[in-house]
């Protein structure tokens, strides 16, 4: 991954970058030369992430302090680094929700819905030009191992995936000939701080075996990038997808998760599911 900075430019965007994935693609961008303009609410860990990859790889990383739900929010990003050569952009930021969904607070529902799709799709339209008009860049989003089906109890979070995948994957096709490379990372369950803060499900209760460390689902991605549309990392991940795709009927995936996630909502609500 040392040529990231030859192939793409300067400079890296990631938002999302305070934690989780966000933060693992920053420090493999920066292993990969390219400095890292960290952007997420909390600044305090931006901050700190910024001084340790410029101790670790001498990179010149930038930190924006931004909410991506306020009105206006990517565009004051593109114009905070127009002067920069912005070659890459991660669209990591994200938050998840879990159990019945008419339980959830419909504004809570509608934060996952336009963080993922909306500012994606702001992202992904905003830095496609860029990177078009430059006639190289990187642009990289991050679906999920179960956008391919129905999931009730995940049912909101699971169809926004749904749509990162479709775009991203559409958006490959439209701008590879002008030099961008699109790639969504659809990783399965990734040890994250995110994870760890979705309530309503008890994990030790799902199938899938171990969670995947950051690492080793960034990796993937970045070595993926201008090979192949879609990535999804772990060959337990990979089989489910497959599974899914040509073996079971969507109606037969969705009651199959409905079971297997309704058994480990820690209300109960979803045990006879
Ligand atoms: N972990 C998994 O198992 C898994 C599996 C499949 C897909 N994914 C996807 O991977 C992506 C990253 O998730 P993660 O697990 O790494 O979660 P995470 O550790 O919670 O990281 C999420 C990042 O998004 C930022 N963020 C959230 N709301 C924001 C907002 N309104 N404005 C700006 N930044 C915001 C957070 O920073 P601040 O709070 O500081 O703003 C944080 O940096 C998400 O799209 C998630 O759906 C994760």
């Amino acid at each position: 991954m040392k040529d990231l900075r030859q192939r793409y430019g300067a400079y890296a965007i990631v938002a999302g970058a305070s934690s989780g994935l966000g933060e693992e693609f920053a420090r493999q961008l920066a292993a990969g030369g390219m400095n890292v303009v960290l952007v997420a609410r909390r600044v305090d860990r931006l901050e700190r992430l910024a001084a340790e990859l410029t101790e670790a790889h001498g990179t010149v990383n930038e930190v924006v302090a931004l909410d991506l739900l306020e009105p206006g929010a990517v565009d004051e990003l593109m114009r905070r680094t127009a002067h920069l050569d912005v070659g890459a952009v991660v669209a990591s930021a994200g938050v998840a929700l879990a159990g019945p969904l008419i339980e959830h607070a419909l504004d809570d529902e509608l934060e996952v819905l336009s963080l993922h799709a909306a500012v994606t799709l702001r992202l992904a339209h905003g830095f496609g030009r860029a990177f078009s008009a430059r006639g190289r860049g990187a642009i990289v989003l991050i679906s999920s191992s179960i956008a391919a089906g129905a999931v009730p109890f995940q049912a909101n979070y699971a169809a926004v995936k749904a749509y990162v995948l479709s775009l991203g994957q559409a958006l490959h096709h439209e701008l590879k000939g002008q030099g961008v490379d699109v790639l969504v990372l659809a990783p399965g369950q990734t040890e994250t701080e995110g994870l760890e803060k979705i309530r309503g499900i008890d994990f030790t209760k799902m199938p899938g075996g171990a969670k995947m460390p950051p690492p080793k689902a960034v990796g993937a991605a970045l070595r993926s990038l201008g090979k192949r549309s879609y990535v999804i990392p772990g060959v337990v991940n990979r089989s489910a997808d497959l599974l899914g795709k040509h073996v079971v009927t969507r109606s037969a995936s969705a009651r199959m998760y409905g079971t297997i996630i309704g058994r480990a909502l820690t209300d109960g609500t979803g045990s006879d599911a």
